[in-house]
C-alpha cells in the first residue's frame, strides 16, 4: 500500500514516520512538506536511505502541484498533518491558518476525487489529524467533565477555528462526496523533534541555558499530556481499522496545571524554580483540555506505552542528548539542510 504523508518533517509527523517506515517494510511512504520554518528535513533525513520512503518538497496549498503528486504516485492512504500548528502564531497572522489549514486540506482532497473522478485511482481513507482544541476548552473547577466525540465544537483561537472548520469540510466531502474518511483530534503531545515554540521544548530549551521561562498569565491552565508515541499508534490504528466516516479522540489521560509541569521539568534538570516568570496571558487562553478516549480503546484496542513520568523523563534527555539540534534551529541553519542535499529548485 501507498502512504502519503503530509507535514511529515514536522513534529508530530517525523514520529509517525520513523514508526512506520520502519513497521512497515512493505508499505511505501511518500512525505509531502513544504519546510515551512516548522518542518526540518533533519528530522526525517535518516529515513532517505529506505527503500520504502520518499521525500517531495510540495506545498499543499499548491493545488496543482498536489494533483500532480496525486497524478503521478496514486496514493491508496493520504495522512494530513500538515498545519501551522502554533496557537501564538495564529493571534499574530490568522489568515495564513486558514489558507493551510482549511484550503491546504481541500486541496489534498479534491486531488483525491480528481483522480478517482478521472479513473486514475481510488484512495482508501483520508485521514485528518486534528486536535482536541476543537472543542474549546472546559472549567477549571470541572474535573468531571471530559470532551467526547460528541462535544459541540466550539473553537477560541484563530489555530482552534481553522482546524475545526478543516474537519467540518472532511466531514462534508464524506457525506456530499463518499470520501472515505477518518478524523483523529488529539490532546497536547510531548516528545522528541518538537519546535521549540512549544511549552515543554521552550521550557527544557530555556532551563539548560538558566534563562527566565515564561509562564502566561498565573500557570494554573490545565493540559492533557501525551507522548507523541502514543498519539502515532492511534493514528496507525485509526486510519488502518478504524470505521470510515468517525472521529477519535485520543488523549494523555495525564492531566498538568503550567505550572506543575514546568516545576517537574525543573526538578529533572536539577535547576532552581526562581527561573520562572510569570508574563502577560495569552488572549483568550484555553483553561482546560481533557479527553476521554474510550471509543478509539474498546474499538480499535489502542493503550498508550508511556505513563507520563516515563514519557517526560526520556524527552528530557532526549533534548540534553540533543542540544545542537535546538542550537541548529534556533540559528536558522536547518533551513539549508534539505537544499544542501538536493538540487536547488
Ligand atoms: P509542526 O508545526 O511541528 O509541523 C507541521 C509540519 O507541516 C511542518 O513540517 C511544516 O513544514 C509542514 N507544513 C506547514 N504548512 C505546510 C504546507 N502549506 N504545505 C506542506 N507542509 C506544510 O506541527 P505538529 O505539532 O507536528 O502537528 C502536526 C499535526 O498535528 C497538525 O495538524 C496539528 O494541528 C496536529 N496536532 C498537534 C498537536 C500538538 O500537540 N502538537 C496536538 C493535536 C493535534
Ligand atoms: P502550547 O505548547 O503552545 O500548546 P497549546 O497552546 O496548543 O495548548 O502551550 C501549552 C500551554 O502552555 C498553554 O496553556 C500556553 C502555555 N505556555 C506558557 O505558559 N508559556 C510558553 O512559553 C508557551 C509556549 C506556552
Amino acid at each position: 500500500m501507498k502512504f502519503v504523508i503530509t507535514g511529515g518533517a514536522g513534529f508530530i509527523g517525523s514520529n509517525y514516520l520513523h514508526y512506520v517506515v520502519n513497521k512497515y517494510p512493505d508499505d511505501e511512504f511518500i512525505c509531502i512538506d513544504a519546510l515551512t520554518y516548522a518542518g526540518n528535513y533533519n528530522n526525517i533525513k535518516d529515513l532517505s536511505s529506505m527503500s520504502n520512503f520518499k521525500f517531495i518538497k510540495a506545498n499543499i496549498c499548491d493545488r496543482e502541484k498536489i494533483i500532480d503528486i496525486f497524478k503521478q504516485e496514486k496514493p491508496d492512504y493520504i495522512i494530513n498533518f500538515a498545519a501551522e500548528s502554533h496557537v501564538d502564531n495564529s493571534i499574530k497572522n490568522p489568515n495564513l491558518f486558514v489558507e493551510t489549514n482549511i484550503i491546504g486540506t481541500m486541496n489534498l482532497m479534491n486531488a483525491a476525487r480528481i483522480i478517482q473522478d478521472e479513473g486514475i485511482h481510488k484512495i482508501k481513507r483520508f485521514h485528518q489529524v486534528s486536535t482536541d482544541e476543537v472543542y474549546g476548552d472546559l472549567p477549571l473547577d470541572r474535573p468531571d467533565l471530559l470532551f467526547t466525540e460528541n462535544t459541540p465544537i466550539h473553537t477560541s483561537s484563530p489555530y482552534s477555528a481553522s482546524k475545526a472548520g478543516a474537519d467540518l469540510q472532511v466531514l462534508a466531502y464524506a457525506r456530499t462526496y463518499k470520501l472515505p474518511v477518518t478524523i483523529s483530534r488529539c490532546s497536547n503531545n510531548y516528545g522528541p523533534y518538537q519546535f521549540p515554540e512549544k511549552l515543554i521544548p521552550v521550557v527544557i530549551s530555556k532551563a539548560l541555558k538558566d534563562e527566565p521561562i515564561p509562564v502566561y498569565g498565573t500557570g494554573e491552565n490545565i493540559r492533557d499530556w501525551i507522548h507523541v508515541y502514543d498519539h502515532n499508534v492511534g493514528i496507525d490504528l485509526i486510519v488502518r481499522n478504524g470505521k470510515e466516516g468517525n472521529i477519535y479522540n485520543l488523549g494523555g489521560h495525564s492531566e498538568k496545571t503550567n505550572l506543575e509541569l514546568v516545576k517537574i521539568i525543573l526538578k529533572e534538570l536539577n535547576k532552581p524554580e526562581s527561573l520562572i516568570t510569570f508574563v502577560t496571558d495569552r488572549p483568550g487562553h484555553d483553561l482546560r483540555y481533557a479527553i476521554d478516549s474510550t471509543k478509539v480503546e474498546k474499538e480499535l484496542g489502542w493503550t498508550r506505552t508511556y505513563s507520563f513520568e516515563e514519557g517526560i523523563k526520556s524527552t528530557i534527555e532526549w533534548y540534553v542528548q540533543n542540544q545542537e539540534w535546538i542550537d541548529d534551529i534556533k540559528s536558522g541553519k536547518y533551513k539549508y539542510s534539505y537544499e544542501d542535499n538536493n538540487e536547488k529548485e
